[in-house]
């Protein structure tokens, strides 16, 4: 039977548009390609753990108008059950403007709209849904009471809950405390500490501080170098899968889908990881978020057939 997961978070309408490179603060590039594309943290994770096979439910806000229409249409064509994600009309759905240039690297500004507006009654409501589930994912695109009102109410059912500090900024001692894993990526974990994480050894301090913080465990993104698992006061490094990357949007969130899917469905940490890596690897592979999240059968072929780059040492 599938597990089941919920997501509280983010949806937004991504504009997306091509560029040869990120322009600087000042300059003017010429783009190419405009699309948009359904995204937001809290969705894309959410549409990535359904196309993993997972029983999804999503609680969010959008605003009463079309964007807003069409990410829920979206979620129910992803087969999300999207039954708390509720139209205000008080608010624009939230927006996001994407540079992505030619080597797949990424800037992106959000507008967060009916994000802004999810509150912890929302999440009271939805907290049957909550409770029902095995493993809750949280990003930080939404108020940080409503990402905490999730933890509590997940926490004190059993529910694991997976907390994405993105985009990161300080979080109180009383969260962490909630929170079963924490997976930032490297500039999320600098923001964090406050350390560097351009080297290995730098990376595992930088995890273990955030392990130090009270969570059950930290698993660090490292892009192209793979992920790194601090648990028990230890660390282990696992090797990012080689593929060809066209648009690094949603790979964190393919990865926390990946990781959270595989949790709930009773693997290791160490093998949900690797579940992490592969579809985060597969979301690079095409542009935009939501259309480039892996199906499982892709993520499984990756896992059993994929080739990995080389393990970073734990020098420099
Ligand atoms: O993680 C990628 C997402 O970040 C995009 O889809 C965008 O909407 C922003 O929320």
């Amino acid at each position: 039977m599938a597990v089941r997961i919920t997501v509280v978070g983010s949806l937004n309408m991504d504009m997306v548009v091509r560029v040869p490179r990120l322009p600087r603060p000042g300059e003017t590039v010429i783009g190419s390609d405009f699309r948009t594309i359904p995204g937001g943290k809290g969705a894309n994770q959410a549409v990535a753990a359904a196309r993993l096979g997972a029983q999804t439910s999503m609680v969010g806000r959008v605003g009463r108008d079309d964007f807003g229409r069409l990410l829920l249409d979206n979620l129910a064509a992803a087969q999300v059950d999207h039954r708390f994600v509720r139209q205000d009309p008080g608010a624009p759905t939230g927006v996001a403007f994407i540079e992505v240039d030619d080597a797949g690297k990424n800037s992106i500004v959000v507008a967060s709209g009916a994000n802004a507006r999810l509150t912890p009654a929302d999440v009271d409501i939805a907290a049957a849904t909550i409770t029902a589930a095995s493993a809750l994912l949280l990003q930080l695109e939404i108020p940080l009471e409503t990402v905490a009102r999730a933890a509590a109410v997940a926490h004190a059912a059993g529910v694991k809950v997976i907390l994405n500090p993105a985009p990161a900024r300080p979080l109180p001692a009383e969260l962490l405390a909630l929170v079963d894993v924490l997976v930032p990526n490297e500039s999320e974990t600098e923001i964090l500490t406050g350390l560097p994480v351009g080297s290995q050894a730098e990376a595992e301090r930088a995890a273990l501080t955030l392990l130090e913080a009270g969570v059950g465990a930290v698993v660090l993104t490292l892009g192209e170098r793979g992920a790194l698992l601090a648990q028990d006061g230890r660390t282990q490094t696992f090797p990012a899968f080689e593929v060809k990357p066209a648009d690094v949007t949603a790979a964190g969130d393919a990865f926390l889908a990946g990781f959270a899917v595989a949790l709930a469905e009773g693997k290791p940490l160490a093998e949900a990881v690797r579940w992490g890596n592969a579809a985060g690897a597969l979301a690079t592979t095409k542009l935009g978020a939501q259309p480039s999240l892996p199906t499982r059968q892709e993520v499984e072929r990756l896992l059993a057939e994929g080739v990995t780059r080389p393990v970073p040492t734990g020098k420099g």
